[in-house]
C-alpha cells in the first residue's frame, strides 16, 4: 500500500497518455506554438502496462486515462485494451471529439463512466475557448455516450466573465438528461493567465444556483473531490470541485503519471520522480514510487496558502495543465 506521511492511502492513478490535444484551450495549453513531446519520450504501450501493473501491485484500484487528449494517441485503443485487463476500475477524461470511434472499445474494456470537458453550451464561445470549430461534434458525442448508457460527467471550468453566466444553463441541462455537471474552480498553472479575480468560487456557484433551483446535498464518495448536489426533480446532478476556495487535500488518494513517465504526487507538486527512465535502465521502480509518495506535501503541493486571493502566479513552479495531464 502507498501511504504517505499524513496517513493517506493512495489507490488512484491518473495516467496521461500524451500532451497533445486537438483543442487549444487557453487555460490548459500555454500557447498555440506549444511543442509536444517527441514520441520516443512518451511511455510506450508496454511501458504503460508494466508501470500500471506495478502500481496495481502497490494497491491501486482505479486508473483514469487523461491527456492532453488521450484519444488522439494513435495507439489509444491498444492501451485501453491492455489496461482494462488489470483488476482496476478504468475511466477516462476526454474532450469527446473522437468518442464515436471508441464506443465499442470502451464497452469491451468495461469502461462505465466517462468525464467530458465542456466549458460552454454556446457554439461561438466554444470556438473561441478551444480555437476549434467542433461544438456540434462534441455535443453529438455526449448524446451518444448518454444513449449508450455511460455515466457521463461534464467538467466545466468556471471562469469569471467568461462562462459564469452559463452555470444555470448547465443546471437546466440536468433536468431532462441523466448527466452530471461538475463546476471546477479555475486553477493556476504555468502561463495559463490565471488570476484570483477570475475564480468563480464554490460559494458563489451555490448562491447563484439557489436563486433559481431547489436542490439537496447528496452523499459524496470517500476521497471524492466533487461536492455533489441534486436539483429536485432533475434526472441529473451537479457538483463543485472547490480546489481553490475549499481544498480537499486531507483525504487525497491520487497520484499522477505524466505522458513522459514522471510521477507527480499532486497536481501542484514541484517535484517529479522519473519512473520511465528508471524502468528503461532496468531499475526497480518500487522504491522510487514509495519515495515520491513519502515526499507528498500536506496540501496543494505545498505551493499556496489557504487563501487563493494571495496567490502570485509567478511564484508557482509547475508544468502547464496539458503537460501534467488533467
Ligand atoms: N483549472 C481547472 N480545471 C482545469 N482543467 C484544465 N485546466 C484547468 C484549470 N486551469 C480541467 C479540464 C478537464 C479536467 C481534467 O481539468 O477542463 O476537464
Ligand atoms: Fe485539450 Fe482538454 Fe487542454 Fe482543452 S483542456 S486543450 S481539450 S487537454
Amino acid at each position: 500500500m502507498l501511504i504517505d506521511n499524513f496517513n493517506r492511502t493512495h489507490d488512484y492513478l491518473r495516467i496521461s497518455l500524451t500532451d497533445a490535444c486537438n483543442f487549444r484551450c487557453l487555460y490548459c495549453m500555454p500557447s498555440e506554438q506549444m511543442k509536444f513531446m517527441p514520441a520516443k519520450q512518451l511511455m510506450q504501450v508496454d511501458e504503460i502496462e508494466t508501470i500500471a501493473r506495478i502500481f496495481v501491485d502497490l494497491g491501486v484500484k482505479k486508473i483514469r486515462l487523461t491527456g492532453g487528449e488521450p484519444l488522439v494517441r494513435k495507439d489509444a485503443k491498444d492501451i485501453i485494451e491492455k489496461i482494462c485487463l488489470l483488476p482496476v476500475e478504468l475511466t477516462l477524461t476526454t474532450n469527446c471529439v473522437l468518442v464515436d470511434e471508441f464506443i465499442q472499445v470502451f464497452k469491451k474494456a468495461g469502461i462505465e463512466s466517462v468525464n467530458v470537458s465542456l466549458d460552454t453550451l454556446i457554439p461561438e464561445k466554444f470556438n473561441k475557448l478551444t480555437k476549434r470549430n467542433l461544438f456540434e461534434k462534441v455535443w453529438s458525442n455526449i448524446q451518444l455516450l448518454i444513449e449508450e448508457g455511460f455515466h457521463v460527467k461534464v467538467n466545466m471550468v468556471v471562469m469569471k466573465g467568461v462562462n459564469d453566466n452559463e452555470i444555470l444553463d448547465f443546471i437546466e441541462w440536468t433536468k431532462n438528461q441523466h448527466v452530471h455537471v461538475r463546476f471546477i474552480e479555475f486553477m493556476p498553472f504555468d502561463k495559463n493567465q490565471w488570476n484570483s479575480s477570475k475564480v468563480f468560487s464554490y460559494q458563489e456557484i451555490l448562491n447563484l444556483v439557489e436563486t433559481q433551483y431547489n436542490f439537496i446535498k447528496i452523499k459524496d464518495k470517500p476521497n471524492a473531490t466533487a461536492k455533489k448536489y441534486k436539483p429536485l426533480n432533475h434526472r441529473g446532478t451537479f457538483a463543485v470541485i472547490s480546489t481553490m476556495s475549499a481544498p480537499f487535500c486531507h483525504n487525497c488518494n491520487r497520484m499522477r503519471l505524466t505522458a513522459d513517465g514522471k510521477m507527480k504526487n499532486c497536481l501542484f507538486s514541484k517535484g517529479e520522480a522519473d519512473i520511465l527512465t528508471a524502468l528503461r535502465n532496468r531499475e526497480d521502480i518500487v522504491p522510487i514510487i514509495k519515495k515520491c509518495i513519502g515526499q507528498k506535501e500536506k496540501a496543494l503541493g505545498g505551493q499556496f496558502d489557504s487563501d487563493f486571493h494571495n496567490i502570485d502566479i509567478n511564484k508557482i513552479d509547475n508544468r502547464s495543465m496539458i503537460r501534467i495531464g488533467g
